[in-house]
């Protein structure tokens, strides 16, 4: 008997999607091919406002689109937890976010059309899972993303457990992200060795909780993959994002066109 594992999640994008990815510092938007997860034309990046409350944020996110002169329904991310289209949680963005339904609130702003709202590393999961790194990848799929912090998301055959928090998970008596997260390399002007020693035992601990078959690194410090993920000495394979600072834009787009926004 053969057995075949299902691989796919069931929804089929349209053609061209449209995403926004929030972050704490810039507002990046573009066009999306949903056939190759590949930007058409420019990504627009506007400086995200300060302090960034959700109207201001949203009047950034309509400046975008409006420039793109897009007027089909639009996917944008968070760093935040979000359910139902509700923001929970605020990390590097206003703290008046927690509890604003940001679907409702932004797709007021876009005169009312469909508005997919969904965590910053669940939507660099998504994309890199049908587009890059995890292409074709079955099994359980771990991206973290190392930045200011550390997100997560996790997959399993294509289809995403939203809002997994792992940075935030307590190892050896201290949060991941305070731990291994790429800032805390900066801060304390450690090296790559002995920052792969952190993130080794932050792998080692998702591994023992979760027994993934791939970790993929993301976020800015995954461009010097080269320089680290030898070190780590952890027993999952470690890949590197392949969709770099598009993941966001492209993962958000598809999350609008398929509705698998949580
Ligand atoms: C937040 C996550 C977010 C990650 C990356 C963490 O501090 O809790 O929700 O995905 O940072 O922005």
């Amino acid at each position: 008997m053969t057995e075949t594992t299902p691989r796919r999640a069931p929804s089929i994008p349209g053609d061209v999607g449209f995403g926004v990815d929030v972050g704490g510092s810039g507002i990046k938007g573009g066009l999306v091919d949903l056939t190759t997860g590949a930007l058409i034309g420019e990504r627009i990046k506007i400086l995200t406002p300060h302090p960034s409350v959700p109207e201001a944020v949203a009047s950034t996110i309509v400046e975008i689109v409006t420039r793109a002169g897009w007027d089909g329904p639009v996917g944008v991310t968070l760093p935040s937890v979000v359910t139902a289209g509700i923001a929970r949680t605020a990390a590097n963005i206003d703290p008046s976010w927690i509890g604003t339904d940001a679907r409702a609130l932004l797709s007021r702003a876009l005169d009312g059309r469909a508005v997919s709202v969904l965590n910053d590393a669940d939507a660099a999961g998504i994309a890199e899972d049908r587009f890059g790194a995890a292409k074709d990848t079955p099994g359980v799929v771990i991206l973290l993303t190392f930045g200011t912090g550390i997100g997560s998301a996790v997959l399993h055959n294509g289809v995403l457990l939203p809002n997994t928090e792992f940075g935030h998970m307590e190892v050896g008596g201290a949060e991941a992200e305070h731990r291994a997260a790429s800032s805390v390399k900066e801060k304390r002007d450690w090296s790559y060795k002995r920052w792969a020693k952190e993130v080794s035992a932050v792998l080692e601990r998702f591994e023992a909780l979760l027994w993934p078959d791939l970790f993929i690194a993301g976020g800015g410090i995954s461009r010097k993959h080269d320089k680290w993920i030898p070190l780590l000495t952890n027993t999952t394979p470690v890949v590197p994002a392949e969709l770099r600072n598009t993941a966001g834009i492209v993962g958000a787009a598809y999350a609008a066109e398929t509705g698998i926004a949580p």
